[in-house]
């Protein structure tokens, strides 16, 4: 998470402010920067599996969450173009999970944005006693056990979800995130 937090600092170093990031929600013809899509794959965007097709099996139980991008399949282009298409992954109980997101998560594996929509930082915390999701830059937590809605915090809504499926045990979109990526813009 450390290269993540340090590519975000280098895009604001380039000038790419708050602003400008939100600017970059909208839809592209590029396949890179476009947003997932129904039918892609994902694959891990750091660490030393960078790039891997990711598979169910890949996603721990109970377990801090996985920065992903999706793939298209199709062209194998990953859609890494965009700081907002980020995807985190988590693995449950499936019992655990609020019927709404049982129905959108695979064996217990559930996806959301990982761009805070309080000022659009990572949210790249994850809390080994709650299992909430932490957004360290004004402490905004989310329960990705109830479709990341805010605990406490200023985060002004919850993380849009994606839906997902799997095909022969890899992790596949079984659509597009359920809301606009979009963030409050800093003053
Ligand atoms: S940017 Fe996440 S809590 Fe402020």
């Amino acid at each position: 998470m450390k290269d993540r937090r340090t590519i975000l600092k280098s895009a604001l170093a380039l000038g790419l402010g708050a602003r400008s990031l939100n600017v970059l929600h909208a839809q592209s013809d590029d396949p890179r920067r476009a947003r997932p899509q129904e039918g892609d794959r994902f694959v891990f965007a750091f660490g030393p599996r960078q790039g891997e097709t990711i598979r169910v099996d890949d996603v721990p139980v109970a377990s801090e969450q996985i920065f992903s991008f999706a793939m298209d399949p199709s062209s194998g282009a990953v859609r890494d173009g965009s700081l907002l298409n980020q995807v985190l992954l988590l693995r449950f109980d499936p019992d655990s999970l609020a019927p709404e997101t049982r129905e959108a998560s695979v064996d217990g594996v559930v996806a959301y944005s990982g761009i805070c929509p309080h000022t659009g930082c990572d949210v790249e915390g994850w809390s080994e006693d709650t299992g909430f999701l932490v957004c360290s830059c004004h402490d905004s937590e989310f329960d990705p056990r109830d479709g990341a809605e805010v605990i406490s915090g200023p985060a002004p809504r919850r993380l849009p979800s994606l839906p997902l499926r799997s095909e022969d045990g890899v992790l596949v979109a079984a659509g597009g995130f359920s809301a606009t990526i979009r963030f409050e813009e800093e003053f």
